[in-house]
């Protein structure tokens, strides 16, 4: 029923990162990510890149202003944005530049904005490595919450779950398309960003992005490694202002009717290959 799968398919577009300094940080952008600034309001500068984008924006050090999912096409977003409505959820106007005129812009409920809407078509940009926008990982107070808005408003589908031996959940995965995850949710002390992933095409772009990355000096603060949550093959860095930001390649594709797998909270959970980075 295509009436059930609402944001299925959709794909990670675009994010509006905010700082407090965002020259400093498109420039780490156009060196480490090889992207290409363009001033398109006062305050706000687009980074394109071959299959990824970003707007930065004056605001707050580590905030995310939005992340922005683009739909196959406009009968679903209808269909999506309808079924939003009878939810009594409110829906804003989009303020992305990079979406059709008929976006539009939710809040869950710890705040986080999301762009709904079909992507602008944007001339190619140069050939340089592979990385497509895929993913957004959030930290929440309260994982069950989220994770029932996203599920139940959005249509987004569970998974992997991490839970502790207890059964309390600390980390829930979740799909808008074959690929394993577009969207996670991880138990954390605070709300916000935690990360954001690119996804390249095989172990050998990895390889390249890890000497890309030293030939900029910038170290790997993760992996590389293999999550067993997703089976993607990974490594870490941290931008200018300390965001992390993720390299991945090989993401495990499920079905949409394929039911949520669980994980123990342990280390190999999200590190096949050696330690983790537990944030709780
Ligand atoms: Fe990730």
């Amino acid at each position: 029923m295509p009436d059930d799968k609402l944001i299925w398919p959709a794909r990670l577009h675009h994010l509006n990162l905010t700082s407090e300094d965002p020259q400093p940080l498109v420039d780490w952008y156009s060196r480490a990510l090889m992207m290409e600034p363009r001033g398109i309001a006062k305050g706000e500068t687009w980074l394109r890149g071959k299959d990824r984008h970003l707007i930065i924006s004056d605001g707050p050090k580590g905030g995310l202003k939005y992340a922005a999912y683009t739909l196959e096409n406009e009968a679903q977003l209808i269909r999506l944005r309808n079924h939003i409505r009878e939810k009594d959820i409110a829906v804003y106007p989009s303020p992305s530049p990079l979406m059709e005129d008929s976006a539009f812009m939710i809040a869950d409920p710890d705040g986080n904005q999301f762009v709904l809407g079909i992507c602008r078509e944007t001339a190619v940009t140069p050939q340089m490595l592979p990385g497509r926008l895929q993913h957004v990982v959030f930290r929440t107070t309260d994982i069950s919450r989220l994770v029932a808005f996203h599920s139940s408003i959005l249509g987004f589908r569970v998974s992997d779950v991490v839970k502790e031996e207890n059964g309390e959940v600390t980390a829930t995965f979740m799909r808008s398309d074959p690929e394993h995850h577009s969207l996670g949710i991880f138990r954390a002390s605070e709300t916000g960003l935690d990360h954001f992933c690119s996804e390249s095409t095989s172990w050998n772009d990895i390889r390249d992005w890890g000497d890309h990355f030293a030939g900029c000096q910038i170290p790997i603060t993760w992996g590389a490694g293999r999550h067993g949550a997703g089976n993607n093959l990974f490594i870490f860095v941290a931008d200018q202002d300390g965001n992390n930001v993720e390299i991945s390649a090989e993401i495990e594709h499920w079905t949409f009717e394929q039911e949520p797998r669980e994980w123990l909270h342990e280390q190999r959970t999200l590190n096949l290959w050696g330690s983790a980075w537990l944030r709780s």
